[in-house]
């Protein structure tokens, strides 16, 4: 087993390598959910799913008010996905993408050339323990993966380090809503093993990431609720997940992703984009 304990990038990194084309278009740049403007009314394609993914990344750093000619790290960085679209997009740009899995970095680096004017730089590392110095980047995001970091805590503290004073946080994540945070702690109690998404912590509400930046001093800029954008991607996974035919080894696969799809659909667990200012003093 790979020390990064995520058998879904396993699985993901075996079928790129294999050159599987659904899985490349779906997943070879993006690794995350997606955002749907309006919902297809058809189960979407590998090459909308992609678009979709695209634009969460979009809906992400638009949140964090990510402009040209700024340091920017993006923790948690997966196939480099988020950096990308940046470097195509915006100019001036220094990019730094952290990820504590080197063979994503591998891949990202192997994918994405910096545009000129633009400088890209590829971390191996924990987003708990970031290893730059202080007041360096202008803008953090983590586009869903903080719910993998080793505590969030930790991570915003970090956050607050790196950025520079008037620096803005900006992420997206699954909360739930706080009556059902108990079920959930039992549910992990009785969890002996990480399943197909690896080791994830979902018991985190918006009302402790409220309390998390008040106590760190964060100004709360931006509480967005895009459940509702992202219900496509189910039918997606699962319309994916059938084609490829699940086994039993995968069994966790589909058991996972139908628990977070009844309570995404029944809104118990929400999907949002969540931004915070470091204030200018
Ligand atoms: C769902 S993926 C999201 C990847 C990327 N942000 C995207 O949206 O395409 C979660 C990512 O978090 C990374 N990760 C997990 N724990 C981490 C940690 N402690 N520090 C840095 N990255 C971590 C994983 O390796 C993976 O790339």
């Amino acid at each position: 087993m790979h020390p990064v304990n995520l058998p879904y990038f396993d699985l993901i990194l075996k079928a790129l390598a294999a050159g599987d084309i659904p899985i490349t278009t779906a997943f070879g740049r993006h690794i995350h959910w997606g955002y749907w403007p309006e919902p297809p009314r058809h189960t979407p394609t590998p090459e909308e799913f992609a678009q979709a993914a695209e634009q969460l990344t979009h809906e992400v750093y638009n949140a964090g008010l990510v402009t040209p000619g700024q340091r920017v790290l993006d923790a948690g960085c997966g196939f480099g996905g988020a950096i990308a679209s940046l470097n195509e997009n915006l100019t001036g740009m220094d990019l730094t993408g952290l990820n504590i899995d080197p063979r994503q970095l591998a891949q990202a680096q192997a994918k994405v050339t910096p545009a000129p004017g633009n400088n890209i730089q590829w971390v191996e590392g924990d987003a708990c323990a970031l290893p730059f110095p202080d007041a360096s980047f202008d803008r953090v995001l983590a586009v869903e993966c903080i719910f993998h970091f080793p505590d969030r805590r930790q991570f915003f503290q970090e956050a607050w380090r790196v950025l520079k004073p008037g620096g803005y946080l900006a992420l997206s994540d699954f909360v739930p809503q706080l009556w059902l945070i108990p079920f959930l702690e039992l549910g992990s109690a009785f969890q002996f093993k990480p399943g197909f998404y690896g080791g994830v912590n979902v018991r985190y509400a918006v009302e402790n990431y409220r309390a998390l930046a008040a106590d760190l001093g964060f100004k709360p800029h931006l509480e967005r609720d895009i459940t509702q954008n992202t219900l496509p991607t189910y039918d997606f996974l699962f319309d994916l997940g059938g084609k490829k035919g699940i086994d039993w080894s995968q069994w966790s696969a589909f058991y996972q992703t139908l628990q977070i799809t009844l309570a995404s659909r029944l809104h118990w667990i929400k999907y949002m984009v969540l931004a915070y200012q470091k204030p200018e003093n």
